[in-house]
């Protein structure tokens, strides 16, 4: 008798991950046949859980929060994007281990490109220093923006990123309030502000006429921000479902040799009574899911 193929996401909580609706649909658009389930794994539980599933055997593995940086260190190889993103959201089963790698990056700029944003030559600005604002600068330097500014709460974040990426391209670190006066073409919201019904506080007339806002959150937490890109006169307003669905469709490639399309998929996302999109897609005060971009 044939097995499935098995895959997973791993993740603490998991309950309302996104992921198995995003990779069902898309093996069905493939006429591609297996099972992916979703995971809740402690983070003491994550290095014993990775030799189960390798044993029984599991194909590939998303990870999402909290084990995006712990399962690097478990890994047999980590690729050089999912280094240098300081992440690894997917894990391709090898002989021995698992192949340790990153999508959301490029699931990132797939997104960027479907939406008819264009990077090079360019300003752009990204709120945040953390993790996901991490992910996204090699990515960014590769399409070759004029600049591309690292803004935070405090300098320090966005200094220490700056010194580690520049060799990769024009990276300038900043703080919120000493952005008057400046305007890009493009401002990346990859703060967790949010989760808490806020934005950074920021001086106006930022964006460049022609402009465009992309949020790395989707559902409420992406509300704040859009109200401002709006207020701000913004030509396009992104939120960060589309990324979500492309970092998927990159690991899907992956493991599976061809890449899905990204657009039914979406629209099926935006239909909340198939897959509870008026959620957020980062935690919300009271954690009940791993909302968070790209990570899911
Ligand atoms: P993530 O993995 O989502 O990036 P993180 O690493 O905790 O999470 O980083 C959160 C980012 O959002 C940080 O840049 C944080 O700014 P500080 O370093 O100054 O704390 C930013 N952030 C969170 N809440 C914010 C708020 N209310 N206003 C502005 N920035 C905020």
């Amino acid at each position: 008798m044939s097995q499935l193929d098995r895959y997973a996401v791993i993740g603490q909580p998991i309950a309302h991950s996104k992921s198995p609706f995003i990779h069902a649909a898309f093996a069905r658009a493939a006429g591609d046949k297996l099972s992916y389930e979703a995971l809740e794994v402690m983070p003491a539980a994550l290095a014993e859980t990775l030799k189960q599933l390798h044993a029984e055997p599991y194909l590939g593995i998303n990870v999402t929060l909290p084990h995006k940086t712990a399962v690097a260190g478990l890994c047999e190889s980590i690729s050089e994007r999912a280094e240098r993103a300081g992440a690894v959201n997917t894990l391709t089963r090898t002989d021995s281990g698992w192949a340790g790698d990153n999508t959301d990056g490029a699931g990132f700029l797939a997104d960027l490109d479907r939406l008819g944003i264009a990077l090079e030559g360019k300003t752009v600005l990204l709120l945040g220093a953390g993790g996901a604002a991490r992910g996204l600068i090699a990515p960014l330097l590769s399409r070759q923006p004029k600049e591309l500014a690292i803004s935070n709460r405090n300098p320090w974040k966005p200094e220490e990123l700056a010194e580690r990426f520049k060799p990769l391209g024009n990276i300038v670190p900043r703080t919120h309030l000493a952005l008057k006066g400046d305007s890009y073409d493009l401002i990346i919201n990859a703060t967790s502000a949010g989760h808490a019904g806020a934005i950074p506080r920021l001086p106006g007339q930022l964006l460049a006429a022609g402009g465009a806002a992309y949020d790395l959150s989707y559902g409420s937490a992406h509300a704040p921000f859009a109200a401002w890109a709006k207020l701000q006169g913004a030509a396009v307003i992104a939120d960060g479902l589309g990324m979500l669905v492309a970092q998927a469709a990159e690991a899907f490639a992956l493991w599976r040799g061809s890449k899905p399309d990204v657009d039914p998929v979406l629209v099926s996302l935006r239909e909340p009574e198939l897959a509870g999109c008026g959620e957020t897609h980062r935690q919300p005060p009271k954690p009940v899911h791993p909302n968070r971009i790209g990570q899911d």
